[in-house]
């Protein structure tokens, strides 16, 4: 039985979907033991995304909560506050939009109002994230988050094996350009796009394999993903919408209700989200904590020891 030693106030675990998501109680996110971690980072490989609500979290145990999971990923753009360069903030009031043009108007910009998964425009794209956020609206405001994992699965076998020999470029312009305007990343030798690009861009596998579960997923999201790069320009575009349309579908999805200091912790490997904005006039606001990945990769895409031997 899973329990959290330092509450002892018994560990509840409540499925938001079918294939995606859950409610945890009992987990106090502040004052995490090892073994409260290891339960907590069981759920989390399971579920691919864990609300915790109610939880007490000051900047320093949420990265230090963070740094449980690895190392810390720092936004190549977004300005973090002073002394706290992991520390990615979010923040929606009543000048904020999800309207491209209102938002070259002069309106703020909204986090992840369409489907990404965060960052995958980093040739190494994060682990995962911990968002926390303290103010949110009194109705609305909610995030929706879909399985790689599942929405792969259901594919057929044929459909499957031509994506698994697929890469796509992931590009940071359009969204970091939207949100920052000309504004220059931080340093850009620091993540992996000192090539005279202004915005990080990478290709990766179409279907990765998750390093941890060894599980397959889609990789490709309307935020960052381009094109895809074995195909034609418009096979690759039509296949694309094809895969989005398919990931959104609700059966593979979940919608994530927020209360006030809820922290919410998902698997960026494996799971794409969207925070829908429909609380146009009220505030939203809090942090995330973003913990850094490893390359995506596709299992049989891997040399064996066999070919290294023959080669
Ligand atoms: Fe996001």
């Amino acid at each position: 039985m899973l329990t959290n030693r330092n509450k002892n106030t018994g560990l509840s675990v409540r499925p938001l979907s079918g294939h995606i998501g859950a409610e945890v109680e009992g987990l106090d996110a502040a004052h995490l033991d090892q073994e409260g971690f290891s339960t907590l980072k069981a759920l989390f490989l399971e579920y691919q995304v864990l609300i915790l609500r109610n939880q007490v979290l000051t900047r320093d145990q949420h990265i230090a909560l963070g740094k449980h999971f690895g190392e810390l990923h720092i936004h190549p753009m977004a300005k973090a506050p002073e002394g706290y360069p992991e520390i990615f903030p979010i923040e929606a009031d009543a000048n904020s939009s999800n309207d491209p043009k209102a938002i070259r108007s002069g309106k703020r910009a909204v986090n992840g109002g369409h489907w990404h998964s965060d960052v995958s425009c980093d040739e190494e794209p994060p682990l995962g994230s911990l968002l926390y956020l303290r103010e949110v609206p009194a109705r609305g405001g909610d995030t929706l988050f879909s399985s790689g994992y599942a929405a792969y699965e259901a594919l057929s076998p044929a459909l499957q094996r031509f994506l698994e020999g697929l890469t796509a470029v992931h590009s940071g312009e359009a969204t970091y350009r939207l949100h920052y305007g000309n504004q220059a990343a931080k340093d850009r030798s620091q993540f992996g796009f000192n090539n005279g690009a202004t915005y990080p861009e990478a290709i990766h596998p179409v279907v990765r394999t998750h390093p941890e579960t060894g599980r397959k997923s889609l990789f490709v999201n309307r935020g960052f993903t381009r094109e895809i790069v074995e195909l034609g320009h418009a096979e690759s575009q039509a296949l694309l919408a094809f895969l989005y349309q398919h990931q959104e579908a609700p059966e593979w999805t979940v919608r994530l209700n927020w209360t006030p200091n809820s922290l919410a912790i998902w698997d960026n490997r494996c799971t794409q989200h969207r925070a829908i904005f429909d609380y146009a006039g009220q505030a939203r606001r809090g942090e995330r904590v973003t913990i850094k990945g490893d390359r995506p990769f596709f299992a049989s895409a891997l040399p064996t020891i066999e070919w290294g031997l023959a080669g």
